[in-house]
């Protein structure tokens, strides 16, 4: 069977990333998510003090990017794709809260959009990839074979995030959340590059009232007619 690209594109905790991994998996392909490598990049500037209440140090982040490395390797217990930062697995810290407030602005940045996007396109080479994100239909991956834009309303969303975080332990609140979701809506929608929209050829899926294995249902099916 002939190997396709698969762009996954929506707003942040819309569940893209469920449904992108249960494809993969089910399917034999890649997953990559790149959020998390947003994210990554996010932790490093939080963790070498380019973060500051000021706004982002764009000079010494731009001046970093060549030695930020990021790779996914699978954990070999749960088969799930781990973040690494520099070799160090980052896959838990890269989630917290901490790192939600700050990842728009990190990832509205020209240079970072730039490096990531390149690395993206080299980890597709070989097709195979079901990717996930913001910008993979429109930019990554402008020649996908299949392109999903996946939305839900905003207190949706929060809700799921918000028992994401209370299953892992983690402390969280909902407003908190709520306000998180729709600022990163906001910047998304609305930055210089790339900004978040659905590429023409995208396919809509609104899941707000869907089960996980309704969504899962209909991807397989959406993946069945492309592959044909
Ligand atoms: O999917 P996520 O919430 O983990 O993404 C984190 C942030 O990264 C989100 O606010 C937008 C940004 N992002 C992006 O700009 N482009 C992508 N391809 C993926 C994520």
């Amino acid at each position: 069977m002939k190997k396709i690209t698969i762009a996954i594109d929506g707003y942040s905790s819309c569940g893209k990333s469920t449904m992108a991994k249960d494809l993969a998996r089910e399917v034999g392909y890649i997953y990559i998510d790149s959020g998390a490598m947003y994210r990554a990049v996010t932790l490093y500037c939080l963790d070498n003090g380019l973060c500051t209440p000021e706004g982002i140090d764009t000079a010494r982040l731009e001046a970093a990017m060549p030695h930020i490395r990021i790779s996914f390797r699978l954990n070999p217990e749960t088969g799930r794709p781990m973040t690494h930062l520099n070799d160090v697995n980052v896959e838990d810290r890269i989630r917290t809260m901490e790192v939600s407030a700050m990842v728009s602005p990190v990832a509205a940045l020209g240079f970072v959009r730039e490096a990531l996007v390149k690395l993206q396109q080299q980890m597709g080479k070989e097709k195979g990839i079901v990717m996930d994100g913001r910008d993979i239909g429109t930019t990554v991956f402008p020649d996908a074979e299949l392109k999903i834009f996946v939305v839900a309303s905003a207190e949706i969303r929060a809700q799921r995030r918000y028992d994401e975080l209370k299953a892992k332990g983690q402390e969280a609140s909902y407003e908190e959340i709520l306000t998180n979701v729709k600022e990163r809506d906001y910047i998304d929608q609305n930055r210089a590059v790339s900004p978040l929209r659905q590429a023409e050829d995208a396919l809509l899926l609104d899941n707000s009232h869907l089960t996980i294995e309704e969504q899962k249902q209909w991807l397989k099916e959406r993946f069945e007619e492309a592959v044909k």
